[in-house]
């Protein structure tokens, strides 16, 4: 027996290829998709646009649940807003990417974000592809499937690096491995592979095997196998 809905977790480091995974899944078998790091970057956004104190915990804390942040959950064009201005192009920035590990420890903030997800994922009629760090582990621990993505840090450079056209492979190494151990060391859900996660290393997988290799497995759960 099929089952009608289908929550998918993927969780794993940056440079893993989840974000292009995800959404690649979340297309071919007409699930939603929910970007959880753009909200953390979202957030981040909010807090230097604002002029909050990135490097003070109780500042951030008191002002976590002002901004209004919305998701578009279509695989084919995510989208996301804060009080309505659209921030995709702007959380991307190398200002707002060396500032989000520090907003994202914040427990107020991951209370609010994780709300809003559990939120987005229960809306979600045909199911959903929900990708980030503590997914499995914190936000739907009961997903139906859970990924957990890796790679060598050579791989995740290479493919970060191509993703900033060009950026330098050796200091885009370095930023990432901080960012990486800032996220996994924090005390409030950190990045984690859960106990019943399935892992799979892209290290020497191109894009199309780890998205062939994900809808399988999403399949076979689906198939009740
Ligand atoms: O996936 P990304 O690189 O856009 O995520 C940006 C940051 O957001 C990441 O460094 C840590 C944080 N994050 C998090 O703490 N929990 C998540 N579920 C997703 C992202």
């Amino acid at each position: 027996m099929e089952r009608a809905t289908v929550i998918v977790a993927i969780d794993g480091p940056s440079g893993t290829g989840k974000s292009s995974t995800s959404k690649a899944v979340a297309a071919q078998l007409g699930l939603s998709y929910l970007d959880t790091g753009a909200q953390y970057r979202a957030i981040t956004w909010w807090m230097v646009n604002n002029g909050i104190d990135i490097e003070d915990p109780s500042a951030i804390a008191a002002v976590a649940g002002k901004p209004e942040i919305v998701s578009g959950t279509d695989p084919t064009g995510p989208t996301i807003t804060v009080d309505g201005t659209d921030v995709a192009g702007p959380i991307r920035t190398q200002e707002v990417t060396s500032q989000v590990s520090a907003v994202s420890a914040v427990p107020e903030v991951r209370a609010r974000i994780t709300e809003l997800q559990r939120s987005i994922a229960s809306d979600a009629e045909n199911g959903i592809v929900v990708e980030g760090r503590d997914i499995g582990t914190t936000v739907l621990p009961d997903a139906d499937l859970k990924i957990f993505l890796t790679a060598s840090p050579e791989a995740r450079a290479a493919r970060r690096s191509g993703e900033l056209k060009g950026a330098d492979v050796q200091s885009t190494r370095e930023a990432l491995l901080k960012r990486d151990a800032a996220d996994s060391s924090r005390k409030t859900s950190p990045l984690a592979k859960a106990d019943d996660a399935v892992e799979v290393d892209t290290s020497e997988l191109t894009l199309q095997q780890v998205i062939e290799c994900v809808v399988t497995l999403v399949e076979e759960k689906r198939a009740g196998k």
